[in-house]
């Protein structure tokens, strides 16, 4: 079977540079990109391509080479779905925050909309894809909602999940370390339905790189992934305030560890802590997966990842209230940094959000610098929190476009994102302008100790 039009539904994070790059590499299949958001798609189609609503390095010129030649972004999703042999669901599937599995189970009204949706639209067979990341048996809800609702046309559904990390999302989706497909292997429309994207991603990704498997392996296979990733961030964290209590550096102590080729080097780094939209919502899913099947230890053994991690954001924050006498109450912070890591716009379960809010809750003054993270979403980021009125927050946090400027009269900087920019910076003149002490928190591991306490700093980094 042969793929002449593709629809995604959702045009994020991940709809969108996925679908940027199948364009790019299939030329002769035509990809809509359609959303229910009619700014995000307007940006999409912006003419110039550098203000597309996603911040990837590379994006752009993928974009800007596809697009209306066989890429398309749309808010037009019923035109969409009925021409499409190919269907991405690529929506957002954030935790649940009302009702059975509050805080825990991940919230599937979009998922289901999409269905309902294809269902009603669908006029001849299709395929549809699970690219958002799901609790495992959500295909079966899927082909329930399709077979019920829909108008008697054949559905077949496969999972294939996203690797892809943001920052690097171009070249992962580019040189991935394998694409994961899930089907119906034990039927001949099953083995088409996968067949028929395998075909698609050979466009540039080898054939011993495709891997296929029944479709709950490959769903629970994406929350296994990201689940093993925060693991080891949670474990080297653990790690890096025993470090600080013994005299040992969590850097050596990574490259020591990581060296082990059992044990490997990424992922070792140790920070404030992990974010980004997918780490806690897919932790906190497979918990609660765990917990409905009674099973109590699997689930507890998995939240601690979780546990780990908001006590990192704690601890550094708590750090810096205790380093600066006690008292931050109407003192200066500098933050450098806002989205939940280099390259990337996104400051979903940033570290920044917590540690600012915990730093405002003491009375502090806060004034952010982040290169990519506009104004309008750092008030959001905290509005969303609600710990105090949107006025008190835009009272009390000031945001700038100038590295300088915000580090003038700071009482001390918190490095929150690896920017590399934050590595150029002239830290002699922002040294000058600061109050003295002048207090320095690395929360990334990303500045050079001793040339900082050279200048004069009274330096924080850790894991040190
Ligand atoms: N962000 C990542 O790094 C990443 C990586 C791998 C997998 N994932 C998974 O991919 C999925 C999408 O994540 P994202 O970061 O792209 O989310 P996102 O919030 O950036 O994008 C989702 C988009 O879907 C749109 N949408 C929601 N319901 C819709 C509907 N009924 N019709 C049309 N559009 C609709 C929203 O308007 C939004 O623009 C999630 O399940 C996530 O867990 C994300």
């Amino acid at each position: 079977m042969k793929i002449r039009n593709i629809c995604c539904i959702g045009a994020g994070y991940v709809g969108g540079p996925t679908m940027a790059v199948i364009a790019q590499k299939c030329p002769e299949i035509n990809v809509t990109v359609v959303d229910i958001n009619k700014e995000r798609i307007a940006a999409w189609n912006d003419k110039n391509v550098e203000n597309i609503p996603i911040y990837e390095p590379g994006l752009s010129d993928i974009v800007a080479e596809a697009r209306d030649r066989n890429l398309f972004f749309s808010t037009d999703v019923d035109q969409a779905i009925d021409k499409a042999d190919m269907i991405f669901i690529s929506v957002n599937t954030p935790t649940k925050t009302y009702g059975i599995g509050k805080g825990m189970a991940a919230d599937l009204k979009f998922i289901e909309l999409c269905a309902r949706q294809i269902a009603r639209v669908a006029k001849d067979d299709k395929i549809v894809v699970e690219k958002s990341t799901l609790p495992v048996r959500t295909a079966q809800a899927l082909k329930n909602i399709l077979d019920n609702t829909g108008n008697g046309v054949n559905y077949q559904i496969l999972s294939n999940p996203e690797f892809l990390a943001e920052g690097t999302a171009v070249d992962d989706l580019m040189n991935p370390d394998r694409v994961l497909i899930g089907g119906d292997i034990d039927t001949a429309e099953g083995e088409e339905a996968i067949q028929a994207l395998v075909d698609i991603y050979a466009h540039w990704v080898s054939k011993e790189q495709i891997l296929t498997t029944n479709v709950w392996s490959s769903e629970l296979s994406k929350l296994t992934a990201n689940a093993f990733l925060a693991q080891r961030v949670s474990s080297i964290n653990a790690m890096s305030e025993l470090c600080e209590k013994t005299g040992a550096d969590v850097n050596e102590v990574s490259r020591a560890v990581g060296m082990d080729s059992r044990i490997g080097s990424k992922f070792l780094k140790s920070s404030v802590g992990f974010g980004g939209s997918c780490f806690q919502k897919d932790i906190l899913n497979l918990v609660y997966i765990a917990k409905s099947f009674g099973l109590d230890e699997v689930a507890d053994y998995w939240h601690q990842v979780i546990i780990m991690n908001d006590h990192q954001k704690k601890r550094f924050a708590a750090k810096i209230v205790q380093t600066l006498f006690n008292t931050v109450s109407g003192k200066k912070i500098a933050l450098l940094g806002w989205a939940f890591k280099k390259d990337t716009n996104d400051t979903r379960e940033s570290a920044a959000i917590y540690v600012a809010d915990y730093l405002l809750n003491e009375q502090a003054e806060i004034v952010v610098y982040d290169p990519k993270v506009t104004e309008e979403q750092i008030y959001a980021d905290l509005d969303y929190l609600g710990t105090r009125s949107e006025k008190e927050n835009r009272e009390r946090v000031t945001v700038l476009k100038d590295p300088y400027k915000v580090c003038d009269k700071a009482h001390a900087i918190a490095v929150l994102t690896e920017w590399d920019e934050f590595m150029e910076l002239d830290w002699q003149k922002v040294y000058k302008a600061m109050l003295k002490p002048a207090f320095l928190f690395d929360g990334r591991r990303l500045l050079d100790r001793k040339t900082k306490e050279e200048i004069g700093f009274e330096f924080y980094a850790i894991g040190s």
